[in-house]
């Protein structure tokens, strides 16, 4: 498995990771099946998974996504030292809406619940998953930043920011990670110089709705730019999309989430997928339609 460093401060994880959120949210598949899924991911070699409290149904089933990520490494019979779970805090469901709440004392609370439903006395990475324009961003990086003196999180991450956040959050605290969504059809962080950024800092770009999301991928299959050369390198169209992210930039980590063993294998066989120059400059002009 191709791996990517995670951040300046932090150890290679595989170059692709796998998303927990769909088998979290509405549309959610049986546990059992999601079970089988994460291990298919961590058997073709995913060594980085994401989640966040908040991948769930409501405020009322917070943790659904963070327990059951508890569960299938429970039972996965392989190695689990060099696993690393991300979470995040920073948002809430009520009545199912995503809604965000940066407080400091929401991100203390949240970080105690994540505790517990990952079965952990620390967190790997803790993501703030969104800035909060009734707090201060600085406020509630600093509380990101005591949670990490206080040994409750190993490295901080960013959510859905900006160039000018991470600088002045790095001010605060080391920042290891970035996730910002970045798929063809949303290339936002290629023109806002996120992802040059990271790789100038060596942060790792934690790629977040990478095939397009749950409703955008469904076009991948069919797109005119894309399908032949899934054909001739005998690959599926979303692995080709992935390998394309992948090329985006040195610290880029796609992070694709999948409700099915096969989707999670194709997604993280697409480290080792070999898109010609020419290929990603086809992909580059390619038009993504989002309606
Ligand atoms: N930080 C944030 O604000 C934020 C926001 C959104 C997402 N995220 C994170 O990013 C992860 C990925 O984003 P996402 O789940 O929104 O979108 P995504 O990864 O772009 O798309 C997910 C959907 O694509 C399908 N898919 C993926 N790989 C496939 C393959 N190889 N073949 C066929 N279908 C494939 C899956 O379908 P099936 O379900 O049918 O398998 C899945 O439901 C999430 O799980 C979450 O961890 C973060």
């Amino acid at each position: 498995m191709r791996t990517r460093p995670l951040g300046p401060d932090a150890p290679a994880v595989s170059s692709i990771g796998f998303g927990g959120m769909p088998l979290s949210i509405s549309g959610r598949p049986s546990e059992e099946q999601a079970i089988r899924t994460i291990h298919a991911a961590l058997d073709a070699g995913a060594t980085l998974i994401d989640t966040a409290d908040v991948y769930c149904l409501d405020d009322n089933d917070l943790g659904h996504n963070e327990r059951l990520i508890a569960k299938a490494l429970g039972s996965w019979p392989g190695p689990r030292d060099h696993l690393i779970v991300a979470t995040k805090g920073g948002l809430t469901r009520p009545g199912g809406r995503w809604e965000r709440h940066g407080h400091p004392d929401h991100l203390r609370r949240a970080c105690d619940r994540s505790l517990r439903a990952l079965g952990v006395e620390r967190i790997d990475l803790y993501q703030f998953h969104a800035p909060d324009s009734r707090v201060s961003f600085l406020e509630s990086v600093g509380a990101l930043a005591q949670l990490r003196t206080q040994g409750k999180v190993r490295w901080v991450g960013l959510s859905n920011v900006s160039v000018p956040e991470i600088e002045d959050a790095s001010r605060l605290v080391p920042i290891t990670t970035v996730q910002n969504r970045l798929s063809p059809f949303f290339r936002e962080a290629l023109r806002d110089g996120v992802v040059a950024h990271c790789a100038e800092q060596r942060i790792g770009f934690l790629a977040y709705s990478p095939v397009g999301g749950g409703r955008l991928n469904r076009k991948l299959p069919g797109h005119p730019v894309l399908r032949p050369i899934a054909e001739r390198l005998g690959a599926s169209t979303h692995a080709v999309t992935l390998a394309w992210v992948l090329a985006q930039g040195a610290t880029v980590i796609p992070i694709p989430g999948s409700r099915t063993p096969e989707h999670a294998r194709d997604a993280i066989a697409a480290a080792d997928l070999p898109l010609a120059p020419e290929d990603l400059t086809a992909i580059d002009r390619a038009v993504f339609r989002t309606d």
